[in-house]
């Protein structure tokens, strides 16, 4: 707790009332390794005198160990807990710590300014209220400052407090100051933060820190700590319509049924209407149960179980919303990504997108632009890497509940997730929802698949030939489509060579368009499977996303992987196309098997080796397993 001592005469429940009643500010720090971050959150710590004497002493001895300062404590020994960091001299994830003054509670998270963790930035700075920005005053704005504004203003951060630290190396010098604080407030203009506070500081000396500074009488603003204290950034959660995602059902006997979440804004009382969604059911809040007993009024932040007036269906994943204003739905939005993974964001490849309550598949259908985050304009490019933002189209295969982001930070922001890996790979903010998808509707036909299917006499499926270029895979698939044919059946071949004649001409060979390639014929071939058809596809299909992606699209048993295993020193000893001889003198980039990837299949239907097996009885092969798995009857 505080750092007030009790005496006898304090009345005890005044007391811990008012720390209850306290406000909770939530910051993060930004600021690369030089730029003294972690001497200014351990000054803070320091001088609001919340350190314990044996971390006193332990921190002495430290600095008397590892110190960079002389005789003067080392703060940042203190926030750089990790050996490894001490080692390497760098902040390498999020830390949070707590600590409280007489007026406020805080939460920091201290967050790192190398580049390649933006990342963690992104983390702390969801749910912070106010960003402290740090600046070397002898190095002035950069780009790392620019980076972490924008991407603390695209978070929803409204508040900002810049850090001009180190003001001692520069003889507290007010030219240097004013130059860099019109510099930033030239830049941060558009971001549109609703406070900017510019600060000169000295975290190591002290200077502005609690009390205002001798060797800055020209300042004019508060020193730091009294200006966290007293910021106002309360965004009125309380004011907002009420979300409650459900986390689960409590249902412990037949009288009680309960929804148990955190409220994410608004507030909730007894008598208060609600709707669910996406069901869309109404009914009134009947009780607001927690462990203590029922509450009269439930809001943001606070774990409760709500019960309903009526019984109507309510499962974890729903969302309990003021009747009155429901969130949006849809499965098609407009939203700011921030890419973070080391592998490159690909337009139409499946990711798992998850939500404050709902994890569903989802695909970029457009990237729209990106951010240059030093100078906020917009470029255009086909994919993102690593820490880049952009602006993208979604596209989900079923609709999310959802705000925008700017009206809520809860309901209206996502991550996605490799469906392979399990790994985050990016944070995404809603901007609104495309309003085509609502004008654009199934079409009901009378003719479906089955009966086209029928009057072929036939079961459709998609024989999706895979492999290296020159394995083999055309020529099988044309000789399985040839007999195919002779017995009757009603087919299609679609093959890389000529479909990127026509319907994919403009893309090449980079692995983004190799991504688009293989979305278009996944999609064509489900059309000409929903005709009735038979229909041999026959790509390279280098990446496991993809071929798992038509496998998807399709329905079960419909889709039958064939491996063509041919070893790449047999393609390439055949060169039919005299393609990887080009490859090998480098006349062709990103030539499959050369310098660019191929994922084997692990778990094919089929797995063909033309090296030890004659086209033709590779192609009879598979047709005796369609036959023998019921597909050529009919
Ligand atoms: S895929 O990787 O996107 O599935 P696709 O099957 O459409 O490739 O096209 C492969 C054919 O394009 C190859 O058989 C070869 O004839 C030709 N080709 C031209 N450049 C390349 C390249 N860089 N890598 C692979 N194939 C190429």
């Amino acid at each position: 707790m505080a750092n007030t001592p009790l005496t006898a005469d304090d009345n005890v429940i005044d007391y811990l009332a008012a720390h209850e009643r306290k406000g909770l500010m939530r910051f993060i720090t930004c600021g690369s390794v030089d730029d003294g971050k972690s001497t200014l959150i351990g000054r803070l710590l320091y001088d609001s005198k919340l350190l314990y004497d044996d971390q006193l002493a332990a921190l002495e001895s430290d600095t008397k160990k590892h110190g960079t300062q002389g005789e003067k404590i080392d703060f940042a020994l203190l926030v750089d807990g990790l050996a490894a960091e001490r080692e390497q001299g760098i902040t390498i994830d999020v830390a949070y710590r707590f600590f409280s003054t007489e007026k406020r509670k805080f939460i920091v998270a201290d967050t790192p300014g190398h580049e390649q963790y933006t990342r963690n930035m992104a983390t702390g700075a969801s749910t912070a209220d106010l960003a402290v920005i740090l600046i070397d005053a002898r190095r002035g704005v950069l780009t790392q400052t620019r980076r972490h504004s924008y991407i603390a203003s695209l978070l929803g951060i409204r508040h900002v407090v810049v850090a001009v630290n180190k003001m001692d190396l520069v003889g507290y010098s007010e030219k240097t100051f004013r130059e860099i604080e019109s510099a930033y407030r030239a830049f941060a203009e558009p971001l549109g933060f609703q406070s900017t506070a510019i600060m000169p500081l000295s975290a190591l000396d002290g200077d502005n820190i609690i009390t205002k500074s001798p060797y800055t009488p020209w300042y004019n603003g508060a020193a730091l700590m009294p200006y966290l204290e007293t910021v106002n950034v309360r965004e009125e959660q309380g004011d907002k319509p009420l979300r409650m995602p459900v986390q689960w059902v409590n249902r412990p006997d037949l009288d009680f049924r309960g929804f148990a979440g955190t409220i994410a804004s608004g507030t909730a009382r007894p008598g208060d209407e609600i709707v669910v969604l996406p069901s869309a059911k109404r009914s009134k809040v009947a009780r607001i149960v927690t462990m203590d007993g029922d509450m009269q009024q439930a809001s943001a932040d606070m774990a409760v179980t709500l019960t309903l007036e009526d019984e109507i269906d309510v499962s974890r994943g729903d969302i309990i919303c003021a009747g009155k204003a429901p969130t949006e739905q849809t499965d098609q939005f407009a939203a700011h990504l921030l890419w973070m993974a080391e592998e490159k964001l690909f337009p139409g490849r499946q990711y798992l997108l998850k939500t404050a309550n709902r994890i569903v598949p989802a695909t970029i259908t457009a990237l729209k632009h990106k951010v240059n985050v030093n100078t906020l304009e917009h470029m255009s490019g086909k994919t993102l890497e690593l820490n880049e933002v952009g602006f993208c189209n979604f596209n989900l295969s079923q609709p999310i509940a959802f705000d925008p982001y700017a009206d809520n930070r809860r309901t209206g922001s996502f991550i996605l997730i490799d469906k392979r890996t399990n790994a985050t790979i990016g944070a995404g903010m809603i901007d609104f929802s495309l309003r085509r998808a609502q004008n654009v509707h199934w079409q009901d036909l009378d003719i479906n698949k089955t009966a086209r299917a029928n009057a072929k006499h036939q079961r459709p499926c998609v024989l999706w030939f895979t492999g290296l270029s020159g394995s083999g895979k055309s020529t099988v698939a044309n000789l399985v489509e040839k007999r195919l044919h002779d017995l009757g059946r009603h087919t299609y071949t679609l093959d890389g060579d000529n479909v990127r004649h026509g319907l994919n001409k403009d893309l090449g060979f980079t692995d983004a368009d190799r991504v688009e390639n293989i979305r278009r014929v996944a999609e064509s071939a489900k059309l000409m499977a929903d005709a009735g058809l038979i229909v041999c596809v026959s790509f390279i299909s280098p990446f496991q996303s993809e071929r798992r992606m038509a496998r998807e699209l399709l329905e079960d048993g419909e889709f039958v992987e064939v491996y063509i295993s041919t070893p790449l020193e047999v393609c390439e000893q055949r060169d039919v196309k005299g393609l990887y001889a080009k490859a090998r003198r480098g006349e062709i980039k990103n030539f499959t098997g050369i310098d660019s990837a191929y994922e084997a299949p692990q778990s094919a239907e089929i797995d063909v080796d033309t090296s030890n097996i004659p086209a033709a009885d590779a192609a009879d092969a598979i047709v005796e397993y369609l036959q023998g798995k019921g597909y050529l009857e009919g």
